[in-house]
């Protein structure tokens, strides 16, 4: 099963990568999560990144396919993969077709209101990178994750400038997408607004059409 997931910053795309990781056995693609990685261990690509992620911009399109098609050319993605946050321009989905095969495109749908009071009060594990949140989903221990009992932490383009940048980025550069892969017949819509476990359960109903 080779699966993207598509849907504004704050639908959960990550929260659902997580539960399919662990349910399909399938490797987790966040290009967001291999660039936070390169700015915390200093890299090349890490300080090249920085400053474009901090303000919720796009990170070039030639530097990120290059960097999703050398993951999707290592030997654990040949039984399926979750690309979670890639592609989010046209030019990356074109660039896609040249490296792999899509099944299926979740769509996940929310309002703006509720991606600003998700961003807001999220936190994650340094650790293992899973996600919480002060109010809907909060970890048993203050600042702890339930799983790995990592520190929990903010992210720095979780600040509302950022991420009302990232939504008008959205808007403009990834949206498109939901067209381009309808005009494919990939796209499958999952609302994404209520609770994990709902949304999940539809995510698997949907999944083993
Ligand atoms: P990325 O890390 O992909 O960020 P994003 O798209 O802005 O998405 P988020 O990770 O913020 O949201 P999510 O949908 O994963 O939601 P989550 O599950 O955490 O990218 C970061 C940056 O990297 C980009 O801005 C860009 O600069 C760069 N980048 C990445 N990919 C790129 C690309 N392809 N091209 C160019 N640049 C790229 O959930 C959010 C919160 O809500 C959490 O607190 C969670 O606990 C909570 N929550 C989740 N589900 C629910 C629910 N059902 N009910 C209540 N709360 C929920
Ligand atoms: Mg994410």
């Amino acid at each position: 099963m080779n699966l993207i997931l598509l849907g504004p910053p704050g639908a959960g795309k990550g929260t659902m990568a997580f539960k399919l990781k662990e349910t399909y056995k399938l490797p987790h693609i966040s290009t967001g999560d291999l660039f936070r990685a390169a700015i915390k261990n200093q890299t090349e690509l890490g300080k090249k990144v920085k400053t474009i992620i901090d303000a919720g911009d796009l990170v070039p399109d030639e530097l990120t396919s290059a960097i999703v098609e050398e993951k999707l050319n290592e030997k654990e993605c040949s039984q399926g993969f979750i690309l979670d946050g890639f592609p989010r321009t046209i030019p990356q989905a074109e660039a896609l077709k040249n490296f792999a095969s899509i099944d299926k495109v979740i769509n996940f749908t929310i309002s703006e209101e509720e991606v600003i009071r998700r961003l807001s009060g999220r936190r994650v594990c340094r650790s293992c990178g899973e996600s919480y949140h002060t109010e809907f989903i909060p970890p048993a221990k203050e600042g702890r994750c339930d799983k790995c009992a990592g520190e929990l932490y903010t992210r720095d383009d979780d600040k509302i400038e950022a991420i009302k940048n990232r939504l008008s980025v959205y808007n403009a550069s990834t949206a498109p997408l939901i067209e381009f892969y309808e005009k494919e017949g990939l796209i499958e819509n999952v609302d994404s607004s209520p609770a994990p476990e709902e949304v999940f359960s539809n995510l698997k109903n949907l999944l083993s059409k």
